[in-house]
């Protein structure tokens, strides 16, 4: 079954021919800050074909005998890019060579000063940004396999998402080439490279660490538990669908705490805390090699398909491996994410975006980011899970991956397919259509509490120091649930009791500097801006920023840290900042 309906954010139309095989080859001009590619799309037919392409240079578009393919590049839309438009021949087989910009919004460029002694240089798909370095459909509704050779400077390793590389050969002098196959099938927003200088240590037959060689060791060590949680995820969700399963950590400035990439997740390195505490990311990024890689949403829109089904399976992995206690405060620290994200929506009068399915055309879906699918998502469908009990949910949830596997659908299909699995009347009884087209939660929002969590909610309720027994997601949720104006004195009172402006735990040290900023307690700018040219993950930037932007004369305190740390952005991170910054107070 292939999905038959029309993403607003793609030029794809369904009926024209659709991509079934890419051959990718990658070259890399560092000073330039450009990529040379070469695509060969195998289509399914020949015909009539839009591709997406954003501030791409096209400079060749052949058959595979060499014959010229007359194309036309239209005009850039602001959100969709410039559509790429040719017939393709009945031998079904294109091949388009092109430059990137370098201002590509999937790309960050790394000098060597920056990635610390070699350049380095990474994509990021999701959303849509997968355009920005190769032409395609760029649609989450279009699934293909994936050939890919990088060539390199030979001091560097090239990786790509896929399970299985190849070989290395010789390139040019200097240069080597690095091959790698993605031999199941994967849909555009999942193409992932990254060159610089890594090493890697295994943890298991299916899984190695890598990373830059300063953070191997203590990456390696803080992910030992990884293969056990992958055992936990297959007991849940069947057996893990793409071969292997590797991490990658990422230098700082990457934008997202973790990004699924296809058998490499992407992490941050904020997540190797020594402490395990960023356990729970690599614990959703492995989720989402079911939930999303597996069964993928077909559009934006549906983007809550993707992360709530990932954050109610990365409960259970958790609360598998670690105990309900441990699963509940992460999911605690997400909820007070996801009522920071309602509040802002709200004072800003754009409370639809707190809704689980809203219209999303003409909009970038990075630009409206938030917690709320995945929050909102995830307690959806804890609600069901509660309604008919886990045992009957558990098989409903593994019919609905058997159905979709490999496949791509919409929200609509996925109501559709809950409403005959479960029945109408439990979608009426817990009020699906609330959850999905209403503002806000609904009533029945299942409550989140735990021991350590009715412990923290006291401490925080009579202003108690913290406690120094706490694990570290414990001091975060204290933290995090003091979250109002308080005293200097108290706040300089927790901090010596907990050493929370000081600690190596970049989680723990980013609420503390949000709770000081919204107290006014000044003390704290030199560490919060040391801080903000030290990291690029956007959960940190944004909310420092707008908090920052929010204190007297700090608009311009806050523009001007961003014009020294902008370099060591991701250039969605800077485009989120500024937005940020124009809604400060
Ligand atoms: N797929 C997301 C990251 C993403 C979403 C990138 C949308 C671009 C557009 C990833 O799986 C994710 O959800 N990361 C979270 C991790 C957290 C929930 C544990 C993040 O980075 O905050
Ligand atoms: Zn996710």
């Amino acid at each position: 079954m292939t999905n038959q309906t029309k993403d607003p954010h793609s030029h794809f139309e369904p009926g024209h021919p659709r991509i079934k095989h890419m051959a990718w080859t990658v070259g890399f001009d560092f000073d330039a800050k450009r990529v040379l590619g070469t695509v060969h799309h195998a289509f399914d037919k020949g015909g009539h074909v839009i591709l997406d392409t954003r501030d791409l240079e096209i400079i060749r578009v052949y058959a595979v005998d060499g014959t010229d393919i007359v194309y036309d590049l239209g005009e850039r839309h602001p959100v969709l890019g410039s559509p790429l438009s040719f017939i393709v021949p009945d031998d079904a087989e294109v091949m388009i060579e092109y430059l990137t910009s370098p201002d590509a919004s999937g790309i960050q460029w790394m000098s060597a000063e920056l990635a610390g002694g070699h350049p380095f240089v990474y994509t990021q798909g999701e959303a849509i940004n997968a355009r920005s370095y190769i032409p395609c459909q760029d649609t989450p509704g279009v699934k293909f396999t994936l050939d890919a050779s990088l060539e390199i400077p030979s001091e560097l390793r090239g990786l790509v998402a896929a399970p299985d590389h190849l070989r290395v050969s010789v390139g040019r002098p200097g240069y080597s080439v690095e091959v790698w196959r993605m031999p199941y099938p994967i849909t555009s927003y999942l193409i992932a490279f990254a060159v610089g200088e890594l090493v890697s240590e295994d943890i298991s037959d299916r899984s190695r660490v890598w990373s830059q060689p300063s953070m191997i060791d203590k990456a390696a060590h803080d992910f030992r538990d990884f293969p056990t949680i992958m055992l936990a995820g297959e007991e849940l969700f069947g057996p893990y669908p793409f071969g292997r399963c590797d991490i990658l950590v990422m230098p700082a400035a990457f934008p997202y705490g973790g990004m699924e990439n296809p058998t490499l997740m992407f992490v941050s390195p904020s997540t190797v805390a020594g402490d395990g505490s960023g356990i729970s990311v690599i614990v959703h990024e492995l989720a989402h090699s079911w939930m999303g890689n597996l069964v993928t949403n077909a559009d934006w829109a549906s983007f809550w398909l993707n992360e709530g089904w990932t954050v109610w399976g990365e409960g259970r992995i958790m609360e598998e491996v670690y105990g309900s206690d441990v699963a509940m405060v992460s999911r605690k620290l997400l909820q007070r994410e996801f009522d920071d994200d309602c509040e802002g929506y709200c004072r800003r009068c754009t409370p639809f975006l707190t809704k689980l399915m809203h219209g999303q055309d003409d909009v970038d879906p990075d630009d409206i980011f938030s917690r709320v699918p995945y929050h909102k998502g995830a307690q959806f469908l804890r609600r069901l899970e509660d309604t008919v009990g886990r045992r009957h949910f558990d098989v409903f949830m593994l019919e609905y991956i058997k159905a979709y596997r490999y496949q791509s659908l919409t929200a609509g299909q996925f109501i559709a397919f809950a409403t005959k699995k479960l029945g109408a009347a439990v979608m009426k009884e817990v009020d699906a259509h609330a959850w999905v087209y209403g503002e806000g939660m609904p009533a029945n929002d299942p409550e989140i509490t735990s021991p350590s969590i009715v412990a923290i909610e006291e401490a925080v309720r009579s202003l108690a120091l913290p406690d120094p027994s706490w694990s570290v997601p414990e001091q975060q949720l204290y933290l995090e649930l003091l979250m109002r104006p308080l005293s200097h004195d108290l706040i300089a009172e927790i901090d010596a009791v907990g050493g929370f402006s000081t600690t190596l735990n970049v989680e723990v040290r980013w609420s503390f500097f949000m709770l000081a900023l919204k107290s006014g307690y000044g003390q704290v700018l030199p560490q919060v801006e040391a801080f903000l040219l030290s990291q690029g993950r956007m959960k940190y930037l944004k909310p420092l920023y707008g908090a920052l932007g929010s204190l007297v004369q700090g608009r311009e305190h806050a523009t001007r840290i961003l014009g020294l740390a902008r370099h060591a952005y991701h250039p969605v991170a800077i485009s989120t900042i500024e937005r940020e910054l124009s809604h400060a107070a």
